[in-house]
């Protein structure tokens, strides 16, 4: 019996209910790249997200550099963020950057989110500042719903133009010779409707024009540009985009990826499933429909082909996660949920999926980094909480830049009155740096899962990493216990070319064998 079973209480006779599941990891077999920025982050100016949660101003007692909590700091800085997308979701449609840079910022209010004032304390520089200290890339939105092409274009020269332009100089002056690097420029967000109600094909006219004149103007640095796409199984507008795509002139304008937004339960406004005290019927009602993104990939791939079988446009899923109940007392506008065991283990679910989708998902951002729906990070003045997504994020580094491995098992599936998911879910991968890491995620709340793992060319080692469990399926972190859900060591010895594991009930496990 593992030590982490007797952590959580278990009997050995429950352990051994279940026959030990042979899982083959193809070795011989390796797939796409699983691309880092697939664990991309996304940051609206929305809720107490930014202010308090990321930015606090130069003067609070809420320790900081240059106005930017350290302790969240330090904690991003741990999941090796590839980049965060910015300032928004619907807010980017409204967003005017000329407002957030400089000495003197200009206030309004903030009609995407609650209509509460908008200091734009935090702006372009500040961003950039944030994204230097965590060590991630910048995914900008540029307003394409109510701002013009040449406000768009003015402020890629004031990020990134190495030439001595007047708006170069103006960041200069604002503290930044050096250009800013863009890797990924969004052209607009969600056009079909918070962004401006366009038809597709309103939309792709306005997108050929953001995509010839909004330009990177450091020769030095690449961007990829990411066109508005559909916000579920919508294939017209995939339609509409990819044959824009397609149409496109020799230099005249090209464009490198398209969005998908998918939300997991996201049932009318305001949301209703709860994020605290549930029981099992919701988890497997929640996690039977995170599975959906599977299929909804398949289908926007497949539509994708017809027009790109090279798969060069890649599908950037820049939103994604649980979209809840807000919490009692919040203001529902600002989108404030708790995070569960659950969300960790649909964290899981979901990453595996866009991995196994690697030839086409090239990135991904989950919906939102602090404070906002499917958070890393929840703050309460000066305290901060890791919420049990974000230590599945930590344990995903491995699989930053990894290669896909094909793997192959047969484990069973887990009913709940109406809901079957399959019992388990794995995901395995060749890591940079040569090693095999293995993520095997227990669905299954009521039994263990014991594992003998195959790994052809591996005869002996040791296998180290972490196990997420907890108690019950809706465990969550407090300001006052903030460790429920909280990652422990894990090792296991492969002998013979096998590495035997139980994992707990309800629990992800990632391990990478030396
Ligand atoms: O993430 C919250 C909102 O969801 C975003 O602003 C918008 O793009 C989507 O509808």
């Amino acid at each position: 019996m593992s030590g982490i079973l007797l952590a959580l209480g278990l009997s050995c006779a429950a352990a051994a209910a279940q026959d030990a599941i042979a899982l083959q990891v193809d070795t011989a077999q390796p797939g796409a790249k699983i691309d880092r920025h697939i664990f991309g982050q996304f940051m609206e100016q929305l809720g107490t997200q930014i202010y308090n949660g990321v930015w606090v101003g130069p003067h609070s007692k809420i320790p900081n550099v240059h106005g930017i909590r350290k302790d969240v700091v330090a904690a991003l800085r741990e999941l090796h963020v590839p980049d965060v997308r910015w300032p928004g979701g619907c807010y980017a449609d409204q967003y005017h950057w000329r407002d957030g840079v400089g000495k003197t910022r200009t206030t309004r209010i903030n009609t995407s989110w609650g209509d509460v004032l908008d200091t734009n304390a935090f702006g372009t520089d500040e961003y950039f500042d944030f994204l230097r200290q965590i060590g991630a890339q910048a995914y900008i939105s540029v307003n394409l719903g109510s701002g013009t092409v040449e406000e768009a274009a003015d402020w890629l020269e004031y990020m990134t133009a190495d030439k001595p332009t007047t708006l170069a100089k103006q960041r200069a002056a604002n503290g930044h010779p050096a250009p800013y690097k863009v890797a990924f420029l969004g052209l607009g967000n969600e056009s079909w409707d918070c962004g401006g109600l366009m038809t597709p094909t309103e939309y792709t006219a306005r997108m050929r024009r953001f995509a010839r004149f909004v330009n990177n103007l450091n020769p030095a640095e690449k961007m990829a540009k990411i066109a508005v796409g559909p916000g579920g199984p919508d294939t017209d507008w995939t339609d509409a985009v990819m044959s824009t795509w397609q149409k496109r002139h020799g230099w005249s304008f090209d464009i490198d990826g398209m969005s998908l937004h998918s939300y997991t339960v996201f049932d009318g406004w305001p949301p209703h499933m709860p994020s605290t005290d549930f029981g099992k019927k919701e988890y497997a009602e929640v996690l039977k429909e995170t599975l959906k993104m599977n299929g909804l990939l398949d289908q926007q791939s497949a539509e994708m082909d017809k027009y790109d079988p090279e798969k060069k446009i890649s599908l950037v899923v820049d939103e994604w996660g649980t979209w809840l109940a807000p919490m009692p007392g919040s203001n529902p506008h600002f989108l404030q949920q708790q995070n569960s065991l659950r969300d960790a283990i649909l964290a899981a679910l979901n990453l595996n999926i866009f991995a196994r989708h690697a030839d086409r998902v090239r990135a991904a951002n989950i919906a939102q980094m602090v404070n906002v729906l499917q958070a890393m990070i929840l703050t309460d003045g000066p305290k901060m909480l890791l919420t049990p997504t974000y230590h599945v994020f930590k344990m995903y580094v491995p699989f930053q830049d990894s290669t896909f491995l094909p793997v192959s098992y047969d484990a069973g599936s887990y009913t709940f009155e109406n809901f079957t998911l399959p019992r388990v879910d794995v995901l395995a991968a060749k890591t940079k740096d040569g090693k095999i890491a293995v993520s095997l995620t227990n669905i299954d709340p009521d039994k263990p899962a014991e594992f003998t793992v195959s790994l052809p060319g591996v005869s002996a080692g040791t296998a180290h990493g972490q196990v997420l469990a907890a108690p019950h399926v809706d465990s969550v972190n407090t300001f006052t216990a903030p460790n429920t859900v909280a990652p422990k060591p894990m090792t296991a010895q492969v002998s013979d070319g096998k590495l035997t594991v139980t994992l707990p009930p309800a629990s992800v496990t990632v391990l990478t064998v030396d």
